[in-house]
């Protein structure tokens, strides 16, 4: 490593162009990349994914053959915890971090926690030394509401809200953020966090509440509803996180945390009703199962602190948005069913044989 040095925290920068991007094979980083090409000129952007079986879904080939964005995107296969690949490409020189890689599925965290803790605590850990020691001007770590763990039927996660996580996931994600959070106060380092609800769209994991649901209906199979179905989550478009996360690279105050929802607080039977019926498929496909062990009964983010700071806002309605992504895995059946391999299917019928 070249450099030595911890970049002074400041306030809002310019726009920075030249961004590290974490995970951005899966399902939020490759929209993300999509819509920062999109919404920004003159952008660079470098990808650095392990590609696990969450990042082998070839989600940027529209990018990477795009006349304008394919020269300005790079993907460099690499792990977050792997000190020296990730010194090795950061020290091409950044405008900022943005770390989305984590391993994701509360319910795979559940089954085996290891993976979560290396590459979601550790892994974090790495990336922010490294780019404390190169000096990088800005980095955003992207973290979930379900590190306040669950609500009751009133009342909203504001970033005031005691961290009480459930899951290993979550827990790990936690750890992470309190990792982060330390590299400001100790460091200065600028750090900025964003916590976000749900998010739905195009190029979720099959393993996600919406694309197995739809998939299975679509494939004529149950659709497994934990418990009584009545859990709650505060859904949000993709394209609505990723301009929200834009906003706090760019207007984000360093050692700050923004959270970020949708506005659209929803049972997950209704859900999956609506997606029957968007589908034309009868009710009898639903299965109430076991419940997921320590399932969290209610999210609901209030976002006030970033809407009147940063001027940020969701634009996506929530029904027709539903609609756009139900239609989306529809028409790209061959991009589901390619990443339901051989250790998708073992996966599945450890979750769900059972039950
Ligand atoms: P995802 O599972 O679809 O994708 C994760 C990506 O990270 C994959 O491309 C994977 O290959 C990569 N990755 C995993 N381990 C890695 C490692 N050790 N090194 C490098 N890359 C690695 O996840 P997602 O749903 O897109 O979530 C992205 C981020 O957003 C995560 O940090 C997640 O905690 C957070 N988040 C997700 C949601 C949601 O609803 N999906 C909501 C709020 C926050
Ligand atoms: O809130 C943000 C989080 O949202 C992200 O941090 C996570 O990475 C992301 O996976 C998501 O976590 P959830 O656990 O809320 O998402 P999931 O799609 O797994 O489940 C959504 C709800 O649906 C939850 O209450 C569990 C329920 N569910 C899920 C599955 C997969 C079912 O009832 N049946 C299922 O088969």
């Amino acid at each position: 490593m070249r450099r030595s040095r911890t970049p002074k925290a400041r306030g809002t920068v310019a726009k920075p162009k030249r961004l590290f991007v974490t995970g951005g094979c899966g399902f939020i980083g490759s929209n993300f990349i999509r819509y920062a090409f999109t919404h920004r000129s003159g952008i660079e952007i470098t990808n650095f994914d392990k590609m696990t079986y969450a990042g082998g879904g070839r989600n940027l080939v529209d990018i990477q053959k795009h006349a304008k964005y394919g020269p300005r995107y790079h993907f460099v296969k690499g792990d977050i915890a792997d000190n020296k690949a990730v010194c090795a490409a950061l020290e091409k020189g950044f405008d900022a971090v943005i770390n989305f890689a984590a391993e994701t599925h509360v319910d795979r965290s559940i089954l085996d926690a290891g993976d979560f803790i290396k590459t979601n605590i550790l892994g974090t850990q790495v990336l922010l030394e490294a780019a404390r020691q190169l000096g990088v001007p800005r980095y955003v770590q992207i973290s979930t509401d379900e590190v306040y763990g669950a609500l009751g039927p009133e009342g909203y996660f504001t970033e005031m809200t005691p961290l009480a996580p459930n899951s290993p996931y979550s827990a790990s994600k936690a750890s992470a953020d309190l990792v982060a959070r330390s590299y400001f106060k100790t460091f200065g380092m600028p750090v900025l966090i964003t916590r976000c609800s749900n998010n739905f769209g195009p190029y979720q994991f099959p393993e996600k509440l919406i694309p197995l649901f739809v998939t299975n209906a679509l494939a004529d199979q149950p659709l497994p509803v934990y418990g009584d179905g009545m859990q709650v989550r505060d859904w949000i478009h993709v394209d609505d996180h990723s301009s929200a996360i834009l906003a706090v690279l760019e207007k984000g105050r360093p050692g700050e945390v923004y959270n970020i929802g949708g506005g659209n607080e929803r049972a997950n039977i209704e859900i999956t009703k609506k997606i029957l019926a968007a589908l034309g498929k009868g009710e009898s496909l639903i299965k109430y199962v076991t419940d997921r062990p320590g399932h969290d009964r209610r999210y609901a983010i209030d976002s006030s602190k970033i809407e009147s700071e940063l001027g940020w806002k969701p634009v996506r309605e929530f029904d027709e948005a539903l609609a756009d992504t139900i239609n989306w895995y529809v028409k790209n059946q061959a991009w589901w069913k390619r990443l339901q391999s051989k250790e998708y299917k073992e996966y599945y019928l450890k979750q769900y044989g059972q039950r």
